[in-house]
């Protein structure tokens, strides 16, 4: 059955999948780069902008990627790529806080077969399929959800899982960890 979808913008191409072995050498390029420029950095903005980036340049199936992170007991958009994302998630709500509750990463093939709205956020119809993994500091507190959508279904598996997993691990559990006082 088709969904709908909408207009992507000029700036966002739609999906293209990776067979296994394309996606480990992407996975293995991704991590090494990461490293390379973040590993003796600390501030967690500077960190989650560049993971981001690197991670859309060499992931052609990463439609939507970015940090959905903890306030005051609910996820608050953090630094993403891609089409528009919704402001506020509470705990529980979507795959971001269903993830956010039960610190556990959470896979979905078909975002269609869930209960919009309850199960599942459609901030873009063009969503098919989605990876969400918690995010924890060195103390092990949960300071964020790491949210990846792809415009095709099926896209995500243990690959993904097991790469994503480890950088956000070396990233933030693994880093002391600072935040540039804006105001
Ligand atoms: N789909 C997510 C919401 C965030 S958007 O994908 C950027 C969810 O269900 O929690």
């Amino acid at each position: 059955m088709s969904h709908a979808t909408s207009e992507m913008p000029y700036f966002i191409k739609p999906s293209k999948g990776l067979s296994p072995e394309e996606k480990k050498l992407a996975y293995e390029q991704v991590a090494s780069d990461i490293h390379a420029l973040t590993a003796s950095e600390t501030d967690v903005i500077m960190k989650m902008v560049s993971i981001n980036c690197i991670l859309k340049t060499h992931l052609p199936y990463y439609y939507w990627v970015g940090f959905y992170c903890v306030r005051d007991g609910a996820l608050i958009v953090g630094p993403y790529q891609g089409t528009l994302g919704c402001l506020h998630i509470d705990f529980g709500k979507g795959v971001c806080g269903q993830v956010a509750e039960s610190k556990k990463t959470m896979i979905v093939d078909d975002v269609h077969a869930l209960i919009q709205g309850d199960q599942h956020i459609a901030c873009d119809p063009n969503s098919q399929s989605e990876i969400v993994l918690p995010v924890f500091d060195s103390a092990d507190k949960l300071i964020a959800v790491f949210d990846v959508d792809s415009s095709i279904s099926h896209s995500f598996d243990h690959i993904d899982q097991h790469y994503l997993e480890l950088i956000l691990k070396e990233s933030f559990a693994q880093a002391t960890l600072t935040q540039t006082q804006l105001l």
